[in-house]
């Protein structure tokens, strides 16, 4: 498959406030004049953020680390794990066709994304919320045909279960990941002949730590403490609202409000979860609509949003240029919080292009 930089790309891009915390942090782990091999960590970040690697992305990246942008994409090209073109809001699935699987129906999961989802891979479905491609060996051949699904394995697959796997996730439910034909782990499918002693827990390692996270299909978000390597012995970046404690041995110098210490923060994450736009206050919110009036415009045409951020305006219920000229500071706040993009909004100064969009519309009818 070629990789190539989708046509369509977004005019901008920048890491949200967490995100560049723990970008910065992660320039810690390398000697100084070293810090270009913080390159994968920070382009899958800015991945998660997105949802896909996009070209501004690439060089935000680059710039970061003074690199050339042609090392930064020759990285982003050669690994197949940065997703080069918009992916599907809820999930994308990666169905492994290397031999174990292929033999064992991988063809049958691919014609289930086929159906259901687009004709080609890497092709969004009609709702946005999915897309699919064929991936090498995944490495849980023991438990063929499998697929990931976002940061978990579903393994033993059937059609059916795959059909099913992506009903519940169109549903906003999030199926139990791991074998699905009633396996533990991967042992033979009738009696154990080994290990017959490890038998009683309800779930193996990896499913109940997925269960246990949540994250099967949530992005990484930033919230977390950012790390910094502890030998380096530097402080971590703060982040705007971290708050410095009294020391405590060890490497518990600096926290968040949670109170989780840097020796803490990797076994335990802090969830601070984003405000979905159900929580966000509604005095802040600007005038949304359940569908578009007429046809919807084409959003894109304002500078700085490319087809992600459409489809997350359309999310949310933005789907004209005179919604979005009408938003005053507390709205463009309430959007920039949805979008997880502070400034985004401002930067580009959507409102004015919205308007001037609007009238030439008008102008144009007339
Ligand atoms: S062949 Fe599919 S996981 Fe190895």
């Amino acid at each position: 498959m070629l990789r190539r930089l989708h046509p369509d790309q977004p005019e901008s891009f920048a890491f949200t406030p967490a995100n560049q915390d723990w970008a910065e942090a992660q320039l810690t782990k390398f000697p100084e004049g070293r810090q270009a091999s913080a390159i994968i960590p920070l382009l899958w970040r800015a991945q998660e953020q997105e949802g896909w690697l996009t070209r501004p992305a690439i060089e935000h990246v680059a710039d970061m680390l003074d690199m050339p942008y042609i090392r930064a994409l020759e990285v982003a090209t050669f690994y197949f794990m940065f997703q080069l073109q918009p992916v599907g809001s809820v999930a994308h699935i990666q169905v492994c066709g290397t031999l174990s699987c292929m033999i064992c129906g991988a063809e049958d999961l691919v014609a289930v994304c086929k159906e259901k989802i687009a004709k080609r891979p890497h092709m969004l479905s009609a709702d946005g919320k999915f897309s699919w491609e064929e991936v090498e060996c995944l490495g849980a051949c023991a438990n063929a045909p499998m697929a990931q699904i976002g940061k978990d394995y579903y393994e033993d697959l059937t059609a059916e279960k795959l059909a099913e796997i992506i009903d519940d996730l169109a549903a906003g439910k999030v199926p139990v990941p791991g074998p699905q034909n009633g396996r533990f782990a991967s042992e033979p499918k009738d009696n154990l002949t080994s290990l017959t002693e490890f038998t009683g827990e309800a779930r193996n390692g990896s499913v109940a730590l997925a269960v246990e996270l949540k994250d099967t299909v949530k992005r990484i978000d930033g919230t977390e403490v950012p790390l910094v390597t502890p030998w380096q012995g530097k402080p971590p970046a703060k982040r705007k609202d971290a708050k410095v404690v009294p020391s405590k041995p060890g490497l518990a110098e600096v926290i968040d409000e949670t109170g989780t210490t840097m020796d803490e923060a990797p076994a335990k994450p802090a969830a601070k979860p984003q405000a979905t736009a159900k929580e966000a206050p509604e005095g802040r919110k600007p005038q949304l609509l359940t569908g578009a009036k007429g046809a919807a415009d084409d959003l894109q045409q304002i500078g700085g949003v490319g087809p992600v951020l459409e489809q997350k305006l359309n999310q949310l219920g933005v789907f004209h240029f005179w919604q979005i000229a009408a938003w005053n500071a507390e709205e463009i706040a309430w959007v920039d919080d949805q979008l997880n993009f502070k400034g985004r909004v401002a930067r580009d100064d959507w409102i004015a292009q919205a308007r001037a969009l609007e009238e030439k519309k008008e102008k144009d009818k007339n």
